[in-house]
């Protein structure tokens, strides 16, 4: 019995000897995807466009600025800084955000727009390694990839050094073993044309804005596991009521059940009224009321999806 105890310590050190060294093998993994023919314009109809997406659906400003004062900025019509460095805490390490001011040094100064536009649709970074997967932007279109280059080109450049992402053990495990790059999906468009119609509202909804990110449930990494749109996702932070973001579907347990267009809307003019919610409510107010009509669109489109007594907000 003692040997055999012996020597299934040995394999269990001899495996996790294994584990670990793979694991920091596979820290560096890189990966190959062509560079997306995208190049940066300065026609000033494009750049508007870009700056629009950057401050207003796409919500690039409300992870790539650190400024406390972001929110009043945005809604006085100004451009906070974008020159990184916002920190997210999570369980698999401590990570921040990017300097997307063209600074050649600490910011995209340094990188081509097909290198820029390929972080975007492929999720991989110039040197081949992995983009932490926060921007699933994989789907948006070459004009509107053009818009957004052509904006940060523009930008003031900002000379700020942001540290490097700091993975814990799990973070390492999961980085190495369970994230993958991933690209444009089947539904992917070239070229969208912005009207008010539920094609457009889909793109908004599952691309630009990313609501799905948040109103799908999803597992620990990322995966979405969740009827689309149905709500269910959980937001714990200590110290703070835990948020559940709600059903959108049209279903009678939906929160915007019998909401009209101009509630709806009109929503989205208040800004955020729970202040811990992660909803990046400033931002979604610079969106038209064009665009937030094709958002109410689609999701009057969706399949009803009946969910429970916890599509309260707030609890
Ligand atoms: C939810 C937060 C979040 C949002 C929203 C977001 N980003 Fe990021 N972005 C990050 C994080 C975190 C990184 C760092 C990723 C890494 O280190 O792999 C990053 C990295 C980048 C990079 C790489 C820069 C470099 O120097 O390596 C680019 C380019 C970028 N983001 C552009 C954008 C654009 C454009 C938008 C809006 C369309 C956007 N991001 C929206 C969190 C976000
Ligand atoms: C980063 C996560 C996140 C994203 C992205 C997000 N939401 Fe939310 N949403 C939440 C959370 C959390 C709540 C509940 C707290 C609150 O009301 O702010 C919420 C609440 C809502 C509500 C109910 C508001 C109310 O007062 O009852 C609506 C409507 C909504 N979201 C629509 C959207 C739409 C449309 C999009 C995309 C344009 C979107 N959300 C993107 C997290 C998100």
């Amino acid at each position: 019995m003692k040997k055999i105890l012996k020597w299934l310590g040995v394999i269990i050190l001899v495996l996790l000897g294994g584990v670990t060294i793979a694991t920091s093998f596979r820290q560096h993994i890189t990966y190959d995807a062509p560079f997306p023919e995208i190049s940066a314009s300065t026609d000033s109809a494009i750049i508007a466009r870009g700056r629009h997406i950057v401050l207003g659906p796409g919500h690039c400003v409300d992870c790539h600025s650190n400024g406390a004062d972001k929110d009043s900025l945005l809604r006085a019509g100004l451009e906070p800084e974008l020159s990184g460095g916002y920190k997210f805490e999570l369980p698999f390490g401590n990570f921040y955000t990017k300097n997307l001011t063209p600074d050649k040094e600490t910011g995209i100064g340094k990188l081509t727009d097909p290198e820029i536009a390929r972080i975007i649709r492929y999720g991989i970074h110039a040197n081949g390694e992995m983009v932490l997967p926060f921007m699933p932007f994989q789907d948006m279109t070459d004009d509107d990839l053009t818009a957004v280059i052509s904006y940060l080109r523009k930008l003031k450049p900002v000379k700020n050094k942001i540290p490097e992402q700091e993975y814990n053990l799990m973070g390492k495990l999961i980085r190495a073993f369970m994230l993958k790059p991933s690209g444009p999906s089947e539904a992917f468009l070239n070229h969208i044309k912005p009207d008010t119609s539920a094609v457009y509202g889909r793109y908004l909804s599952m691309v630009v804005a990313n609501c799905n990110e948040c109103h799908t449930k999803r597992d620990g990494v990322g995966n979405y596991i969740g009827e689309p749109m149905a709500g269910g996702m959980i937001f714990e932070e200590p110290g703070k009521p835990t948020l559940v973001t709600p059903n959108l579907t049209p279903d009678s347990s939906s929160r915007i059940f019998g909401w009209s267009r101009e509630m709806f809307i009109g929503r989205f003019r208040m800004g955020k009224l729970i202040e811990h919610s992660h909803m990046p409510w400033t931002a979604y107010g610079r969106m038209t009321d064009d665009e937030l009509s094709a958002i109410y669109n689609f999701l009057g489109t969706l399949k009803p999806v009946k969910t429970g007594m916890v599509d309260i907000g707030e609890d």
